[in-house]
């Protein structure tokens, strides 16, 4: 048991399809994309982050996302939502039947104005006319807290900042929260005692984390936010990804990884590690070149190497 907070069985969101795509210097093709979110639907991940209605001269790589979501064979235990900035993404969301949509604002204000072209309160303005157009939709909308923690403009962001992101997104009506890490500058500690304390502030309301591995401290943050309780996390196949309007940003934690690290702690993630395993061994072939994840390389810890004499030889040993 890693807390007494900690939950035993958790909730995977993929976002290879958006956070990692958008930041391949390729561009992926759409039947491909297809391919692989149907794919991805029966690995077991709760939901999958299919693609993002943002500009498409912002995130040229994202440009076909009507036709993804047109293409994508639904799965009825998967969630299919995608990433929405403003009233026109919104509109484009809906007409393509996305289940839920991510609303995302940083409260850098410096990394909103370089990622979104908006201040906060612009953006904030702009989620108001979102949910009017989303009310009596069904759509779920996920209000999303991008540099959470820190700014890579502005540095550390105090706590009350995201208590108050929180607090303006559930007065505007949305339905869950999710708090990212978008250039990997958390440190575990904070990323427990935020957790913690939003968690006690908003108990009922469901929150999501998403961590990126810049500065290799993406496991152990999540393992700090599953000591505050918090049940699920977004990550991406092979650690690919990263918001090309921040300085130096990185992939995301590897879904592969987490789910191997979590369900070696005995928490149960319902994802199906052999299935996301093969998925992500093929993908540098659809992208031209490797990928960071550190189980597609190395194996499960539990799949051991044959012994012989010989080979002992080839093991140092310290
Ligand atoms: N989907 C498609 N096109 C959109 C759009 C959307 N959601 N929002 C705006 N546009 C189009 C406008 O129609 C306009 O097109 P035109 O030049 O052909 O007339 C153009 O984009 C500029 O619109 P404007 O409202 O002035 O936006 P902007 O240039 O100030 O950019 C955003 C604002 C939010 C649209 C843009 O910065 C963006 O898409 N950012 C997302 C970045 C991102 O995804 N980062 C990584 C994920 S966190
Ligand atoms: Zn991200």
């Amino acid at each position: 048991m890693i807390s007494l907070d900690a939950p035993s069985r958790v909730y995977i969101n993929e976002v290879v399809l958006r956070d990692g795509l958008q930041n391949e210097a390729a561009f992926v093709p759409t039947d491909e994309k297809i391919r692989l979110a149907d794919r991805l639907s029966l690995t077991g991940v709760a939901k999958i982050e299919v693609t993002s209605f943002v500009s498409p001269k912002a995130i040229p790589n994202l440009r076909d996302a009507a036709e993804v979501m047109a293409g994508i064979a639904r799965h009825p235990g998967v969630s299919y939502c995608a990433l929405v900035p403003n009233a026109k993404g919104a509109e484009r969301a809906l007409a393509a039947k996305a289940d839920e949509i991510n609303l995302v604002m940083s409260i850098g204000e410096r990394h909103n104005l370089a990622n979104m072209r908006m201040t906060c309160a612009q953006s904030l303005a702009g989620f108001r006319a979102v949910m009017d157009l989303v009310a009596g939709s069904g759509v779920k909308v996920n209000g999303v807290i991008a540099t959470a923690f820190a700014c890579p403009f502005e540095g550390t962001q105090p706590l009350s900042r995201v208590m108050w992101a929180i607090e303006s997104y559930l007065a505007l009506g949305m339905d869950a929260i999710t708090m990212c890490d978008t250039t990997g500058m958390a440190f575990p500690s904070q990323v427990e005692s935020y957790c913690g304390a939003v968690r006690k502030a908003f108990p009922k309301v469901p929150l999501t984390l998403h961590f990126h591995d810049t500065r290799g401290q993406g496991l152990a943050n999540v393992m700090a936010a599953l000591a505050a309780g918090v049940g699920s996390f977004e990550g991406s196949l092979g650690g690919i990804g990263g918001c090309p309007y921040a300085p130096g940003a990185t992939g995301n934690v590897c879904t592969e990884d987490v789910v191997h690290l979590l369900e070696g702690c005995g928490i149960a993630t319902g994802v199906d590690l052999d299935s996301l395993l093969s998925l992500s061994r093929e993908m540098p072939k659809l992208l031209g070149h490797d990928m960071p994840g550190h189980v597609m390389h190395a194996g499960k810890s539990s799949e051991l190497h044959a012994f012989t004499p010989d080979a002992s030889q080839k093991i140092p040993c310290l």
